[in-house]
Parts: structure tokens; C-alpha cells; sequence
């Protein structure tokens, strides 16, 4: 037989009552030791330094009721007992440093004594096992009997009555899963492990969110979604407010993202509140980030960490509170190597950094996602469409392949589904529809070659295989000079600041050349840092 120990907070009002007339009461504490069919081994009591009187004589009476037990008072101070966060964290202390040991004794926490909040915090501990053990519920036994034990119930959260609510409760995040996946059954478990993680931080978190993958992969329609499921869940209260970078340029950025004052610059008529006050409490979705000008960048920043930013034109900050979530098809790492994106911004948005992977990396979703599609153009046009047998395996065979790119994802796929569907006979998409929509694939692929590498990729200096056969050692000595290359005019110029000391002691005759060998190893020549520097 394990030890039943059961652990309580006294009640000041409850427990209450030192004089000879409290035994006329029902006290819940008190309540415990008088129960014939639960014997307990030991009270732990937690009590609050001012109620230490009240603390003995509770202790005093349970001796009485209970003398088998053994009876420890424990002096725990809230300054504020209704403070979830400072109760919470005194329990959880407590219960940190209580030298539990479940194979030989049962716990059981009271909850009928302490304020709603203790309770509360009790309920937790239990419920998330910090605590391994049941709730212990006391009531009196009815208004005209006092002076009686009344009864008492047991809520074992681990017991499997309880599952009902866990069930709930993960029935409620398989719903919310299958809504950021628009209601697709995805089979890849990559994809779904990474959105059911993604589910789990939006609900938590009012961090920002990185979305990076290809076009077309779903970055902006996730956001859009992960806005609208925590609109369902009231866990944001503002609007969802989508910028792609791409589309702004100097200036106007500015004044787009954090808006501007009436006369800021020329055209400025009205005064505009910018996206950045229009997402206050909600969120903001900065499409293609690496996108974005330095300077805007710094004031995303500092908007990010404050909430305060200063719009164009105004002396005066302006405040908004919202969750970032950024879209990018980008390297950003390398952005920053190259000095294009803020290394302080990159370490401040990739906290929680999801890759969604291309269509052809999940050649087993494929299948649904035709089905979605095709379920998608029923709707929109009103009219049923299925493929004929054949067709649909010659064209579910084809989607799978290698020879399937889906470089433009999701774009290519309901292009695809929807010129199938418009041009099957009698809603029937047979076996050559399939074919000339293979071969007009094909070519689309073929043209468009393969997917256009950002921008960015123009502007490297050395490419990221290279650096990453390098040794650490070559990559820290060739980020400086490529530092150092970069702020000089010339490679004259460079050759002079690196080689400064040796030229002085006469080591070196030429720092031009001296350079240029150094560079070559690296298969890198000085055009290709004027061409990333006026990139
Ligand atoms: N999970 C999905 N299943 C089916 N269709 C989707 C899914 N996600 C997005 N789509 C559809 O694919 C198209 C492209 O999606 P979206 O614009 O979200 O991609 P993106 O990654 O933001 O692309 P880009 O990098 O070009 O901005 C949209 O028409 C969208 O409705
Ligand atoms: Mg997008």
C-alpha cells in the first residue's frame, strides 16, 4: 500500500476559526482527517506567514482527528494571492523542490481551500504532472449537519473518464490543422509535422514568424490563414495586413510601411497612416522581406522591439503592436553576408522559421491536392468534372515523376487542374486531354528553364558550396577581405589597406597583385565585387 499524502493551502475563511466554536463548522482541511475510507499518512500545509496562527491550531486539530498522521506546515508568501503569475510561480517552486516519490506515495492536491487563482494553479500542476498526482475535492455535507466531515471526491486527470476532455481538446487542434491545410488531406509527413507545429506556436506566440519556400509554395495564403484561425481562437484582435517588399522602393517604402504626414514630400496631399498602424493588435505580413531597403529595415527593427516608429515627415512616434510574419524566397543569411539585409533583423525574425517545401518535394500530396483543385473548380463553376480511369492514372504517374518540375507549385497545379476540367467533354477529362496538358507542361518548364534564381543570386561573390568547402579558417580571413574590397574604390586601393604594414617594412612590391592572386584562389576576380557592389 502506497502512503497517501495529501497536499492543501489553508483557508483563511474556509479553515477559519480558533475558538471553541469552530468545531461546530465544516473545515475543509480539518474535513480530511476525519475521513474513515481515507487514511492520510501526511498533511503538507501551506500557509502564509500571517496566518501562522491559524496554521497551528488547524495543525493542533487535525493531531486530534487524525493522530496516525504526520503534519508539516510550509510558510509560502504571495504578496498578492489573486497574482496568477507570482502564485503560479511559488507552487511551482514548491512543487519543484518537494522530494516526491510516486512509487511509494500517492499525492493528492486539495483544491476546496485557497483563492480561485490557487485553485487554478493547482489544477495545473496536476494537470501538466509537475504535481504526479490526483485533486482531492471537499464539500460540507449539508447546511443543518455542521460539525461533520462531509464528503469528499478524487479528480484523477490521468484517469480515463478525463480523456473526454482531452479529446476535446485534441479534436479542436485537428481542426485547426486541417484549416492552415485548407481542409487537404496532406500525406507527407514532413508538411504536416511542420504545420501542426506552426499551429501550435500561432496560437502561443505573438512572436514573429518566418515563411520561407518557393513561389507558389503557400507562404501568403499560410499567413492569411494563421491570421484567421487566431481570429477564431481571440487571440488576435486586428486586421491582416499583407505588403509584398518586392513592390516598394526607397522612399515610398517608408512612407507605405509607417505612412506620412500631410506635405512629407511632394505628392503627400493627405497624410496616410501607414501599414504598420493599420496592423496595431493585428497582424503584419512583410511578403519577400529580403526585399527591403536598409534604412526601413533599422525602423522595422526598432518597431519590432518597441512598437514605436517615426512616420515621414513626423517629429512625432507613432505606436503599433502587431505580429510580424514575413515571407521569403530568399537566402537571407547570405543577404547579410552580402551587408543587403540587417544582421541584427535576421536574428530577430528567425525564431520561428518555417520552410514550406515545393509540390515536387511531396510527390505524395500531389494526389489530394488535384483532388482539392478539382473540387475547387466544381464549386467555382458549378459543374462536376473526374477523370476517365486511364487518364487519371497516366496523369497522377506523370505528376509524381521527375519529369513533373512544379516550379511554380500550387500556381502550376490549379493552372493545370483548371484548364483539364474547362476543357473536358461532358465533365470527363479523358486520356488525351491528359497527354496535350503533359506535353504543354513540358514545354511551360521548358521555356521558363528552371525556376528564376532571386535576384540575390547575381550578387553573391561566392557561391555557397564554395564557401562551404572552405575551412573555417579561409572563411573568416575571406569575409575580411571581401569586406575590405568592398569599401574601396579600387583594387589598387584594397591592396593598399591590406597590405599596409608588409608595404611599409618594403615585403611587398605589388598589393594590387598580391590581391588579385589571393582572390583567385577563391576563383574570385574584382568585377565580381564592382558587380555586387553596384548590384
Ligand atoms: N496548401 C495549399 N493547397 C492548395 N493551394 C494552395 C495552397 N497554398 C496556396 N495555394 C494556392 O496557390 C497559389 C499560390 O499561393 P501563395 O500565393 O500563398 O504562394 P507564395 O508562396 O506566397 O508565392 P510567392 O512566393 O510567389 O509569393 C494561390 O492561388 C493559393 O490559393
Ligand atoms: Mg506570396
Amino acid at each position: 500500500m502506497k502512503k497517501k499524502i495529501v497536499i492543501g493551502l489553508l483557508g483563511t475563511i474556509l479553515d477559519s476559526g480558533t475558538s471553541r466554536k469552530r468545531w461546530e463548522k465544516w473545515r475543509p482541511t480539518v474535513s480530511i482527517g476525519q475521513f474513515d475510507d481515507f487514511l492520510v499518512d501526511r498533511f503538507e500545509i501551506l500557509h502564509t506567514r500571517d496566518s501562522n496562527r491559524l496554521a497551528h491550531c488547524v495543525r493542533d486539530d487535525l493531531a486530534f482527528v487524525s493522530p496516525e498522521s504526520e503534519l508539516n506546515l510550509h510558510t509560502v508568501d504571495f504578496n498578492d494571492p489573486w497574482d496568477f503569475e507570482e502564485v503560479y510561480g511559488r507552487l511551482y517552486d514548491f512543487a519543484k523542490a518537494y522530494p516526491f516519490d510516486p512509487e511509494n506515495e500517492e499525492y493528492y492536491l486539495h483544491i476546496t481551500t485557497g483563492t480561485h487563482v490557487a485553485q487554478i494553479c493547482l489544477f495545473l500542476l496536476s494537470e501538466s504532472r509537475i504535481v504526479p498526482g490526483s485533486l482531492i475535492q471537499t464539500s460540507p455535507q449539508s447546511r443543518n449537519r455542521t460539525g461533520e466531515a462531509g464528503t469528499y471526491r478524487i479528480i484523477d486527470l490521468d484517469l480515463s473518464q478525463y480523456s473526454k476532455i482531452h479529446e476535446r481538446f485534441n479534436r479542436q487542434t485537428r481542426d485547426d490543422v486541417d484549416f492552415l491545410k485548407s481542409g487537404i488531406a496532406t500525406r507527407n509527413k514532413r508538411f504536416n509535422e511542420m504545420i501542426e507545429e506552426i499551429e501550435h506556436v500561432a496560437l502561443r506566440s505573438n512572436s514573429p514568424l518566418l515563411l520561407l519556400g518557393p513561389t507558389g509554395a503557400g507562404k501568403s495564403q499560410l499567413a492569411n490563414r494563421i491570421h484567421a484561425l487566431k481570429k477564431t481562437h481571440n487571440t488576435v484582435d486586428g486586421s491582416f495586413v499583407e505588403v509584398n517588399c518586392a513592390t516598394l522602393r526607397g522612399d515610398q517604402a517608408m512612407a507605405m510601411i509607417f505612412g506620412h504626414t500631410k506635405g512629407a514630400f511632394t505628392g503627400a496631399v493627405n497624410a496616410r497612416e501607414g501599414l504598420m498602424k493599420r496592423a496595431d493588435q493585428g497582424i503584419l505580413f512583410l511578403d519577400e522581406i529580403g526585399e527591403l531597403d536598409l534604412d526601413v529595415q533599422a525602423m522595422l527593427l526598432r518597431a519590432l522591439e518597441t512598437g514605436h516608429f517615426l512616420p515621414v515627415g513626423s517629429d512625432q512616434e507613432s505606436t503599433s503592436h502587431f505580429q510580424l510574419i514575413a515571407g521569403t524566397n530568399q537566402d537571407l543569411s547570405k543577404r547579410v553576408q552580402e551587408g543587403l539585409f540587417r544582421h541584427d533583423l535576421l536574428a530577430r525574425i528567425n525564431l520561428w522559421t518555417f520552410l514550406l517545401p515545393g509540390l515536387a518535394e511531396r510527390p505524395e500530396d500531389i494526389e489530394p491536392n488535384i483532388n482539392f483543385e478539382m473540387e475547387q473548380f466544381e464549386q467555382n463553376h458549378g459543374q462536376q468534372v473526374r477523370f476517365a480511369r486511364d487518364a487519371q492514372k497516366r496523369f497522377l504517374s506523370f505528376s509524381t515523376s521527375n519529369e513533373a518540375l512544379w516550379s511554380g507549385n500550387f500556381r502550376d497545379l490549379n493552372a493545370c487542374v483548371t484548364r483539364m476540367a474547362t476543357l473536358s467533354s461532358g465533365g470527363v477529362i479523358d486520356s488525351a486531354t491528359v497527354e496535350a496538358e503533359i506535353q504543354r507542361l513540358h514545354k511551360t518548364w521548358i521555356e521558363l528553364g528552371s525556376p528564376p534564381k532571386p535576384s540575390v543570386a547575381k550578387k553573391h561573390i561566392v557561391d555557397e558550396d564554395m564557401w562551404l568547402s572552405l575551412d573555417l579558417f579561409d572563411q573568416i580571413q575571406l569575409r575580411q577581405v571581401l569586406k575590405v574590397c568592398k569599401e574601396s574604390r579600387s583594387l589598387s586601393d584594397a591592396g593598399r589597406k591590406l597590405f599596409e604594414k608588409s608595404r611599409l617594412q618594403k615585403q611587398s612590391s605589388n598589393d594590387s597583385d598580391r590581391l588579385r592572386k589571393y582572390l583567385a584562389k577563391f576563383d574570385i576576380t574584382w568585377k565580381d565585387i564592382e558587380a555586387v557592389r553596384s548590384a
